[in-house]
């Protein structure tokens, strides 16, 4: 059973850890990021975004697989099914089509039409019991074709945006989705505190998770960071495996381009790499 992000995140803020955001592009991905969550003993929330979504058949799809993946390898851990960077269109599909959790980014809006958009999916969303997370200004780097310019998010609109009764806020404080640029000047904490300060107890969320170094991970949570989203990192471990594994030859050794020898190496790298952010971030034995 899928369940709604609402709980762990207030948990996490609470106990000064962060639950990890992992983005899900096939059934690999699903199969490992779970497995890796039930050996630490973490919560998980499995993010798909539309082009992730469509590219897995579409949003039912996706429900239907992470469900059933999670009722197959016996999963016991929090589960949470979350649509990534949503539109409005594509928040409503996910809330139809059966995932737990949606964000609704409305970042390229101006804030009062961000504003009056997001209230509406709340209403929907918690309706049914699904978290809803949203967005005040661009998060820098490229998600789906779509370039931010790294816009830091102003800590009033974040404020105002609470107003609709979101359950996690996802605010730019420097963060790039992708692998950071040569000369990136870290997080700004001031800006990070600026924004704490206005929300109160609301988990905040940190976009673009790889390649953040681990002092300033920390730091985050203890500011009151408590989802770190990552996707790029995991799929770089899965590329440089599967690289590996072509480059020494062993698809041409007896049955190894059976895809499921193929492609163990790359699904072994995932589950290695989100054991290890869930260390980061300190979400092992939390349930
Ligand atoms: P990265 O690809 O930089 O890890 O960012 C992931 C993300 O923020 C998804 O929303």
């Amino acid at each position: 059973m899928l369940v709604n992000a609402t709980k762990m995140l207030n948990d996490a803020l609470k106990g000064h850890y962060a639950i990890g955001h992992f983005n899900i592009n096939n059934l690999e991905w699903t199969k490992q990021v779970l497995l890796a969550s039930e050996e630490m003993k973490s919560p998980v929330i499995l993010g798909v975004s539309e082009g992730a979504g469509k590219y897995m058949c579409g949003f039912k799809t996706v429900a239907a697989m992470v469900k059933a993946a999670v009722e197959d390898l016996k999963i016991t851990v929090p589960v949470a099914l979350h649509l990534d960077h949503g539109t409005f269109e594509g928040a409503k599909a996910c809330i139809e089509a059966g995932f737990s959790s949606v964000m609704f980014d409305g970042s390229k809006y101006e804030i009062n039409e961000n504003i009056e958009k997001t209230k509406e999916i709340v209403n929907l969303a918690h309706s049914k019991g699904i978290s809803v997370e949203a967005e005040v200004g661009a998060i820098g780097g490229e998600e789906d074709g779509v370039k931010g310019n790294g816009e830091f998010a102003d800590p009033i609109e974040c404020k105002n945006l609470l107003a609709t009764g979101i359950d996690f806020l996802a605010a730019g404080i420097g963060n790039i989705h992708g692998v950071y640029p040569e000369g990136w000047p870290g997080l700004n904490f001031d800006r990070l505190a600026l924004i704490k300060k206005e929300i109160g107890d609301t988990p905040l969320v940190l976009h673009g998770g790889t390649g953040i170094p681990a002092d300033q991970i920390q730091k985050s949570i203890s500011l009151g960071v408590s989802k770190i989203n990552v996707n790029t990192e995991c799929q770089l471990a899965f590329a440089d495996a599967t690289r590996k594994y072509i480059e020494a030859g062993k698809d041409k050794e007896k049955k190894g381009f059976d895809p499921r020898k193929l492609l163990a190496p790359g699904a072994e790298a995932i589950k290695e790499k989100v054991k290890e952010k869930i260390l980061l971030f300190g979400s092992n034995n939390k349930v």
